[in-house]
């Protein structure tokens, strides 16, 4: 299911290997003052698909702002929204033309502080996108640099002169093609990691670094809790325009394998994520970077966090994210690595987003679709990290996939179909009930809602207590209430097991035990609480996802059904 555009989309920064010092990882983090996103639930937002205040078929900031006492009873804490800034669309809002105004198709800047107003009477915190890499070539800064040589912009972007053959050097788009595109007025080449129309700013160029962190400083003061910034690791190029290593038969648009070896990941990525870091700290209340930071290993995400944590607080590991199938070591393996990361960061885990196929489609059987989603949900919840869920997955909702190439809309699919089919499929409007769109609007949706509405929604899941939506609620109202599950050290238990996932989350005042069940026969697992220092034979059962038979479980010898979930309570 997952596309090669897709996954390289993520592996695209996958070069520079350093080596690392693994550190085991803090022993208890119970400290005093614990910034607020060690605890959150942080829940990302597509708002062009979350709800339609305006009927006309597309998501809007009113609509978010009306659904707000929904998210807060799911008990998340932040809302990372993705692009909502003025835009052309040709890449859904990451192609900004105006990054100091909200997009007229989502609202007004009224809309928006309304927003963040209504969000913090409930204790929502507010996360931009932030979007540095390239602006829209509709951007007056770019339609500036473009208009001459001489323009006082120009080196805002990058402009070269091409080779005898055509463009300066072979460097491909990430989005297919070739990286540059002439401009005739002028007669030279723009460079563009993604699409033509997102031409990438100069970030060797002070004054692009002065307006961006103003652009910063703008969100910042209004009160936004910080920033996920996209495709963070692609800010620097190497200003000799070297060619990028060719391999036989790689190098091909849409292979994974492609190097960007001169384009991706400079060092000087680094110097600019510590210095907008130095941004956010000047203000109060632990504003956070999260970064769209991967690498072909632990080491290499690890980087981001900055030898003194001074860089991104929360990166994001692609590698955990993109295990496509429910085997129990390499989830154990991957946990283990993330947790024990070299920069000793704090972990952030999530399985979806808007570029990925929904983790319900890449781990459903199609039989116990709702079992798995329990499950991942387990897993997401219970670990020592910071949970980031993506619209939609508490309900299960699953991809719906565009037909035929008329119907694509993402660039990604409209270039590469039908090998690439883009990813519409993962980004449809939320399923608010049975009504006509599934209550997301009276209009025709800008994506068609998925068929399953009907029986897959805000309203039915709400009253079905063995819902997906019910168990969301259940594992994140757990999470806050059970002291071992925000700060306890992650303790990986019956370590040769192929078939269940157990683990513990360990303080000195009690510890909970997490075990899942990755496959569809029933499994008996026998846990040894005292190899882990625990004096106890049995557990307290907090949530299964089975009808646990006695109140305390026996965990020298338990069963688990097929893709069961149990988490309990020891000493
Ligand atoms: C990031 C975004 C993706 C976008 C790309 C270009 O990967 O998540 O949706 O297409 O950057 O901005």
């Amino acid at each position: 299911m997952f596309s090669k555009v897709r996954k390289s989309l993520v592996a695209l920064m996958a070069l520079s290997i350093v080596s690392g010092v693994a550190a085991k990882a803090v022993a208890n983090e119970q400290v005093k003052a614990e910034p607020w996103w060690k605890q959150a639930v942080v829940y990302e937002i597509y708002p062009r698909s979350f709800a339609d205040s305006d009927n006309n078929g597309m998501g809007d900031i009113k609509g978010i702002t009306s659904k707000l006492d929904y998210l807060k009873d799911l008990g998340v804490d932040a809302l990372w929204i993705t692009p909502c800034y003025p835009s052309p669309q040709v890449d859904f809002g990451y192609d900004i033309s105006d990054y100091k105004a909200i997009a007229p198709e989502y609202g007004t800047m009224a809309d928006f502080d309304e927003l963040l107003a209504e969000a913090k009477k409930r204790d929502i915190k507010i996360i931009m996108d932030f979007v540095m890499n390239h602006s829209s070539d509709k951007h007056p800064w770019f339609v500036e640099s473009a208009s001459s040589k001489d323009n006082p912009k120009r080196d805002w972007y990058i402009w070269k002169n091409g080779a005898a053959s055509g463009p300066p050097n072979n460097w491909i788009s990430l989005f297919g093609g070739s990286a540059w595109k002439l401009y005739p007025k002028t007669n030279q080449y723009n460079y563009h990691f993604f699409y033509p129309e997102q031409p990438d700013l100069n970030w060797r160029n002070p004054e692009v670094r002065t307006a961006m962190y103003d652009a910063a400083r703008f969100w910042l003061d209004k009160g936004v809790a910080g920033f996920r910034l996209d495709a963070v690791q692609t800010l620097f190029e190497d200003p000799k325009l070297p060619d990028n290593p060719v391999r036989e038969g790689k190098n091909q648009y849409g292979d994974p394998n492609t190097e960007y070896l001169h384009n991706d990941k400079l060092p000087e990525v680094h110097d600019v994520l510590r210095e907008l870091r130095a941004v956010l700290d000047k203000y109060p209340g632990d504003r956070v970077l999260i970064g769209e930071t991967s690498g072909s290993d632990i080491a290499e995400i690890s980087k981001s966090y900055g030898k003194d944590l001074d860089e991104v607080q929360l990166p994001m590991n692609f590698i955990l994210a993109y295990i496509n199938k429910l085997s129990v070591p390499e989830f154990r393996k991957r946990i283990e690595e993330w947790d024990n990361n070299p920069a000793r960061g704090w972990p952030l885990y999530f399985f979806s987003n808007h570029d990925q196929v929904r983790h319900y489609v890449r781990y459903g059987d199609k039989i116990h679709n709702n079992e798995i989603a329990k499950l991942t949900a387990t897993l997401l919840l219970t670990l020592r990290g910071t949970p980031m869920m993506y619209y939609g997955e508490e309900l299960g909702m699953q991809n719906n996939d565009p037909k035929t190439k008329e119907e694509v809309q993402d660039p990604i699919g409209k270039i590469g179909w039908p090998a690439e089919i883009g990813r519409d499929g993962e980004r449809t409007p939320v399923q608010w009930n049975a009504d006509v769109n599934a209550g997301f609007s009276t209009a025709k949706p800008w994506l068609p809602v998925s068929p399953n509405y009907k029986q897959v929604n805000v309203v039915v899941e709400s009253s079905d207590k063995n819902s997906v939506l019910n168990f969301y609620k259940q594992l994140i109202r757990l999470r806050k209430t059970e002291d071992a599950l925000m700060h306890g050290t992650y303790v990986a238990m019956d370590e040769k097991n192929q078939d269940v996932l157990s683990y513990l989350r360990k303080t000195n005042k009690g510890s909970v035990v997490v075990a899942l069940n990755m496959t569809p026969a029933s499994k008996v697992v026998q846990l040894d609480l005292k190899s882990k220092g625990i004096d106890a034979e049995s557990a307290n059962p907090l949530l299964a996802s089975y009808e646990v038979g006695s109140s305390n479980a026996n965990l020298k010898s338990f069963t688990l059904p097929a893709y069961g979930v149990f988490i309990g309570k020891v000493k």
